[in-house]
Parts: C-alpha cells; sequence; structure tokens
C-alpha cells in the first residue's frame, strides 16, 4: 500500500510499503532518519513513535500494555500516537498518513 509519511521537518513523502512488515521497518528502510527504531522493533525504546492517521485508527491493532507505557514516556504523545514497530503494514492502510513524531 502507499502511506504518506510527513517527517519531522514537516515534508511529506509517498512511501511503496511493502505488507507483512512492520510500519517501522517500512519507514526506516525508506530511507527517513528521523525515525531512530533504536531497539530495533522490540518495543522497548519508543523511537519509533508515529502519529497515525485519525482516519485510519480503527485498522490497527490494539495497544499493548508495554507500548502504552512507553508512550506514557513522551512528551510529544497524543490519542494518535503508536509506536510504527507494532503495527504489520496491511492493505487497509493504503492512503493513510503517518507523522514520525518529533524527538523527546
Ligand atoms: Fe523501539 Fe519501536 S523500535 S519501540
Amino acid at each position: 500500500p502507499q502511506i504518506i509519511v510527513v517527517d519531522q521537518s514537516g515534508a511529506e513523502s509517498t512511501l511503496e510499503a511493502v505488507e507483512g512488515r512492520t510500519l517501522m521497518e517500512n519507514i526506516r528502510d525508506g530511507g527517513f532518519d528521523d525515525l531512530l527504531a533504536l531497539c530495533g522493533g522490540c518495543c522497548s525504546c519508543a523511537t519509533c513513535h508515529v502519529h497515525f492517521d485519525p482516519a485510519y485508527m480503527d485498522k490497527l491493532p490494539e495497544m499493548s500494555e508495554d507500548e502504552n507505557d512507553l508512550l506514557d514516556s513522551s512528551d510529544h504523545r497524543n490519542e494518535y500516537s503508536r509506536l510504527s514497530c507494532q503495527i504489520p503494514v496491511t492493505s487497509a492502510l493504503e492512503g493513510c498518513k503517518v507523522t514520525i513524531a518529533q524527538e523527546d
């Protein structure tokens, strides 16, 4: 699916995302240096924080307690916050817009 990624400077680009990989892997391997993803996807660093598209929140898997706790440590959390390493890319995400959260 095509996913629109907004980087930390506010620039938008379209990413040709691969299904079956996580959103974090897709964004990181798409060349976005803003998404640090320091723990490599183990849900322990919160540097893969994104603000998801409000219109697509119901297409996402439920948040685990670990993800919720990690997001709580961010000053930039809002109701659309997710850790992108916890989101598998599916065709249901076609056309959504994901904003990389500012660093804490
Ligand atoms: Fe570390 Fe997602 S990459 S929590």
